[in-house]
C-alpha cells in the first residue's frame, strides 16, 4: 500500500507553546545522543495538533531531534498510525483488511465506508467529518473484523454495527469501544470455559473500553485532556484543503548533516537490495536520498571524463551489475568509458554521478559500481564483481 505525502501541503508547522513544552520534556527522557528515539511521540503529538502529518510537521520534528529529514519521513510513512493527508474532522475510520478480518467480513465494512463516507479511501466525506482507509493487521485478530476509529478499537463488527457507529459519531455520540457483539474481550462468544472466577466482580467494561468511557471522548483525546484539534478544515466543512506550500527537497535537520545516532551514515552505504537490478525495470525509481545524493551537483564534484575512450576502445561497462545498454550509453555521454575511471570515484563524485544519471538516479550507490569497477579494472571476474554488488 502506497503511503505518500499529500500533494497539498501547508507552508509551515510549529508546535503550540503547550505542545512544544510537552515535546521538549519528552526528549529529556532519552539519553544524550539518543534524542531521535522521541520521534514517534513527537510525530504523534504533531498529528494530534493538526489532525494529520504534513511535510512541514515532519521536517519540524526532525529538526527538533537533529535527524535527517529522510529518517523522520521513513517513520511517518511506515506506520498507519500516522495520517499523511487530511482526515475527517470527526473521525478517520481504519478498517483492518488482513486475513482474519478479511475472512470475517472486512470487505463488508469497507463497503459501508464507501457508501457512507466516500467511494475511495483518504477522501473526505461531503461534510468533511469522516474519512477512511484499509490498513494491515491491527493485532486484534481474535476479534475480527475490526476497525480503529480515532484511538480506539471497535471489534467484532458487522456492517450494520459500523453503520450505526458512524451515524452516532456523526451526531457527537460517544460509543463504547471494544467488542460490539457482547463479548467482554476476546474470550469465546459462549463465555469463559476456564478461569471463570475472573468473571466475579469484574468491571462492566474491559480496561481499554473503560478508559475510553471514562474519558468520554474516543476520538480526539490527548492523555485524557481535552485538547481541540487545530484542524485546517474547521469552519470550512466542505472539501477543505490545506494551504499549498512550496515543495522543498528534504534536507537534514538544522545544523546536522546526519542524525545523531549515526544511522544516516550507515544508510548512505546501504544499497537497495529489494529493488530491481536490471536497468529496464522501473527506470525512474529513485532510491531513498542519501547524504551523498544531497551533495550539490556542482561541476567541482563531477568526475573527470574523457572525450573518447582510450585507444578508441571502451571497456564493456555492462559487465557491472546494474548497467545495461541505456546506462552504458549514458556513462559514455558523461565521458566514462573505463572501469578504472569508475573505480576511482570519490564519495562526492559518486553523488554527482548518482544525481546526474537521468532516469537512473542513485544507481551507482545502489549497485555498488565503484567496488565492482575496482575488481573488473584489476582483472577480476564478473562473478566477483557480482558479489561486490551485493556486499
Ligand atoms: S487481521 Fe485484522 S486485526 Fe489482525
Amino acid at each position: 500500500m502506497l503511503r505518500r505525502l499529500h500533494k497539498d501541503q501547508p507552508a509551515s508547522f510549529a508546535f503550540t507553546p503547550a505542545n512544544l513544552e510537552w515535546a521538549q520534556a519528552q526528549i529529556t527522557k532519552y539519553p544524550e545522543g539518543r534524542q531521535a528515539s522521541a520521534i514517534i511521540p513527537l510525530l504523534w503529538r504533531a498529528q494530534e495538533q493538526e489532525g494529520w502529518l504534513s511535510r512541514p510537521a515532519i521536517e519540524y520534528v526532525a529538526g527538533m531531534l537533529g535527524m535527517a529529514y529522510i529518517r523522520a519521513l521513513e517513520v511517518a510513512t511506515f506506520y498507519f498510525m500516522f495520517q499523511l493527508q487530511p482526515v475527517g474532522s470527526v473521525a478517520h475510520v481504519q478498517i483492518c483488511g488482513t486475513t482474519s478480518c478479511m475472512i470475517c467480513g472486512a470487505e463488508d465494512l469497507v463497503a459501508v465506508c464507501k457508501q457512507l463516507i466516500a467511494p475511495t479511501p483518504h477522501t473526505l466525506s461531503h461534510d468533511g467529518k469522516f474519512s477512511w482507509e484499509e490498513v494491515e493487521c491491527l493485532g486484534a485478530c481474535a476479534n475480527a473484523p475490526m476497525a480503529q476509529i480515532g484511538k480506539d478499537y471497535y471489534e467484532d463488527l458487522t456492517a450494520d454495527k459500523l453503520r450505526d457507529l458512524i451515524a452516532r459519531f456523526g451526531v457527537g455520540d460517544v460509543a463504547v469501544p471494544g467488542p460490539q457483539n457482547g463479548r467482554y474481550a476476546s474470550e469465546p462468544l459462549s463465555g469463559l470455559t476456564s478461569l471463570k472466577d475472573h468473571e466475579a466482580g469484574r468491571d462492566k467494561y474491559n480496561a481499554s473500553a473503560r478508559r475510553a468511557v471514562d474519558l468520554a471522548d474516543t476520538v480526539k483525546r490527548i492523555d485524557g485532556t481535552e485538547v481541540p484539534l487545530t484542524t485546517p478544515w474547521l469552519g470550512q466543512p466542505a472539501a477543505p484543503k490545506p494551504a499549498r506550500g512550496k515543495a522543498v527537497e528534504p534536507t537534514p535537520g538544522a545544523g546536522a548533516k546526519a542524525d545523531v545516532t549515526g544511522a544516516t551514515v550507515q544508510e548512505a552505504k546501504a544499497s537497495s537490495r529489494g529493488k530491481p537490478k536490471s536497468e529496464g525495470d522501473a527506470p525512474n525509481a529513485t532510491p531513498a536520498a542519501t547524504p551523498e545524493a544531497r551533495v550539490p551537483a556542482g561541476e567541482d564534484t563531477r568526475p573527470a571524463g574523457l572525450a573518447a575512450p582510450r585507444d578508441g576502445k571502451a571497456d564493456d561497462l555492462k559487465l557491472i551489475v546494474g548497467i545495461g545498454p541505456k546506462l552504458e550509453a549514458l556513462c559514455h555521454k558523461l565521458g566514462f568509458y573505463h572501469f578504472d575511471q569508475i573505480a576511482g570515484w570519490t564519495t562526492n563524485e559518486i553523488a554527482w554521478v548518482d544525481a546526474n544519471l537521468e532516469g537512473f538516479k542513485g544507481r551507482v550507490t545502489r549497485d555498488n559500481w565503484v567496488a565492482q569497477a575496482k575488481i573488473l579494472a584489476a582483472g577480476g571476474s564478473v562473478a566477483e564483481a557480482e558479489r561486490a554488488a551485493k556486499s
